[in-house]
């Protein structure tokens, strides 16, 4: 007797099948590759104190390395509440400059308010969470998870959310 498969049920099938061979291959098992595969994306790291609130200026960067020496980055402060924005005002974003293109520095531009990459012309908007604007990056800029002190007034990195160009995961 020949039994017949739907169209959808083939390819389930074969993504099941997929799946498990290559959890199976990397040894690992179902929950452990689903928690592999998080971990890329947003990972603490030690809190890091990137400067004071209230030595900040509007439009004036602020040039920090974080979570380790060979990643720099940018904190900015805005003047209107932004997303992911802390600070008295939720203004003070931060964001790590390497292109998520090809890892060249990007730079801030004071006029647009935008990181701008000078290899192939990226452009990342600093206002909404470091989208891509245009450009050929594959991606929107890192946001460094910033904590706002309010006894000490301390701006502190505490996390980054998103994949840091040339890592295959935010690790230390
Ligand atoms: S490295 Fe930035 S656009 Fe290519």
């Amino acid at each position: 007797m020949t039994q017949t498969v739907s169209r959808r049920d083939f390819f389930k099938m074969g993504g099941g099948l997929a799946a498990g061979a290559g959890v199976a291959a990397a040894g690992l098992t179902p929950a452990s590759a689903e928690a592999a595969v998080n971990t890329a994306a947003s990972l603490p790291y030690k809190p890091k104190l990137v400067t004071h609130a209230k030595g900040m200026k509007v439009n004036e960067p602020v040039s920090f390395t974080y979570p380790d020496a060979a990643s720099p980055c940018v904190a900015v402060k805005m003047g209107a509440p932004t997303p992911g924005g802390v600070g008295p005002d939720q203004d003070i974003v931060a964001y790590s400059i390497l292109c998520t293109h090809q890892g060249c520095p990007t730079m801030y531009d004071t006029k647009d308010r935008c990181f701008k990459c000078p290899c192939h012309f990226s452009i990342f908007d600093a206002e909404k969470g470091g989208q891509m604007v245009c450009g050929q990056a594959p991606s929107k800029l890192p946001q460094i998870v910033l904590e706002h002190n309010h006894k000490t007034d301390t701006v502190s990195a505490v996390a980054v959310n998103g994949l840091i160009f040339g890592r295959q995961a935010n690790v230390l």
